[in-house]
């Protein structure tokens, strides 16, 4: 029988196997750093839990499920979950990547990559023409995130694989603003989808964790190997939380990004605002292809104050969101990624990807829209005379 995703959202993962041989409605946490092992000569299914543990084997399921894929791996953050897709490549490969990457990945790819020979190419992926022009024959990763973190970039995500699949590389998409919920990037022909499920897969800001789904059996194993020598797993405690939180996306995902259009339309209409990035606006440039990738526009948006003071004097005069780092939580998150997501950017680089002084991110958490919406209005009349 084949199911919708918001069955298996409540289901996956959790009746196979081992995790939950007692038949208890959630998945027991197996607080065990090691198996008694029955015999000499034929060790069991786990034997020590970096390399594998019943709770975070039933995460691991449920997300290769939800996502389509063959494996999953959990991993202690988001950015170890991207790092550890990154350590697939070997000296001498070349990353054509995303430009306006999560600033963690940036990092990454810029500092850390280039000393063990692993070079890169940043290009605007809402333009393919530009994507195959910064293709060597050393290029071995196409890496993609979209919607891009701030500027909600849109790329053609089938128009890459057809590339990748054209001059024989690998694509890694991270999955974070959409969730499996709503965009399922393997069966457009992604090799390995990643997820900071710090993020709307958790949903409640309480843990931070990383997931991965591969599309294919070998590159699972690649995956499990650099994640049980790297160490980079998701301890059992969180491996529970993220299981439990995850039943419910569907709920929180779906209502925050309605919440998100009524937001955006709002801000769109004010004449302070320069700017409104969400695909769900019509006159967003990616509209068309994120529509026919996805079954959402999605929970959060970014917006564009003229100056760095106008965008302070919101940011203080707003009475409901939290002011921080993050994204996706039940709560309403306003962020200003200049000094926070993407901090670690050199000024110029994150002027060239639009986070300017004015720029501000909002994710849409469960308050009722109309009270968001009062709190912009009357921090708009504010930030208006600063
Ligand atoms: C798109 C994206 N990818 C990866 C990460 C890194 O995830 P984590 O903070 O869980 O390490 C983030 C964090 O903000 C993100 O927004």
């Amino acid at each position: 029988m084949t199911q919708h995703i918001e069955t298996a959202l409540i289901h996956a993962g959790v009746r196979d196997g081992f995790a939950n041989k007692k038949g208890a409605v959630n998945v027991p946490m197996y607080l065990s750093s090691t198996f008694h092992q029955e015999s000499i000569d034929e060790f069991g299914e786990y034997d020590y839990a970096r390399s594998g543990n019943p709770t975070r084997d039933a995460l691991e399921k449920a997300i290769a499920e939800l996502e389509g894929g063959v494996r999953g791996h959990a991993f202690a953050s988001g950015i170890a979950a991207v790092t550890a897709t990154l350590m697939l490549l070997s000296q001498g490969d070349h990353i054509v990547i995303t430009e306006d990457v999560y600033g963690g990945t940036y990092r990454f790819v810029t500092k850390v990559l280039p000393r063990f020979g692993i070079t890169h190419t940043f290009v605007d992926f809402t333009d393919l023409a530009a994507i195959e022009a910064a293709i060597t024959p050393a290029t071995k990763l196409l890496f993609l995130e979209t919607p891009s973190n701030p500027t909600l970039g849109i790329t053609d995500i089938r128009g890459v694989v057809a590339l990748a699949k054209q001059y024989n590389c690998l694509t890694f998409l991270d999955n974070t603003f959409m969730t499996p919920l709503h965009q399922r990037p393997l069966e457009l022909g992604v090799d390995v989808v990643i997820h900071s499920a710090t993020k709307f897969l958790s949903g409640h800001s309480d843990i931070i964790a990383g997931l991965t789904v591969t599309a294919d059996e070998q590159l699972g194993n690649d995956l499990y190997f650099i994640q049980n020598s790297f160490g980079n797993i998701l301890g059992v405690q969180d491996s529970f939380t993220l299981l439990q939180n995850m039943k419910t996306t569907d709920v929180r995902f779906s209502r925050s990004s309605e919440s998100a259009q009524k937001i955006a339309e709002f801000l769109d209409a004010d004449p302070l605002v320069e700017q409104v990035y969400y695909p769900g606006l019509a006159s967003h440039p990616g509209y068309d292809i994120h529509h026919s990738q996805c079954t959402s526009s999605g929970a959060v948006l970014s917006f564009r104050l003229p100056t760095y003071e106008k965008a302070k004097a919101l940011v203080e005069a707003m009475k409901i969101p939290v002011f921080a780092v993050s994204l996706g939580g039940v709560e309403s998150i306003l962020s200003y990624p200049a000094k926070m997501s993407h901090a670690s950017m050199e000024p110029e680089e994150r002027a060239k990807r639009g986070i300017t002084e004015g720029l501000l991110r909002f994710s849409v958490g469960l308050e009722h829209v109309d009270d968001l919406i009062a709190d912009f209005a009357q921090a708009l009349v504010i930030a208006a005379k600063a």
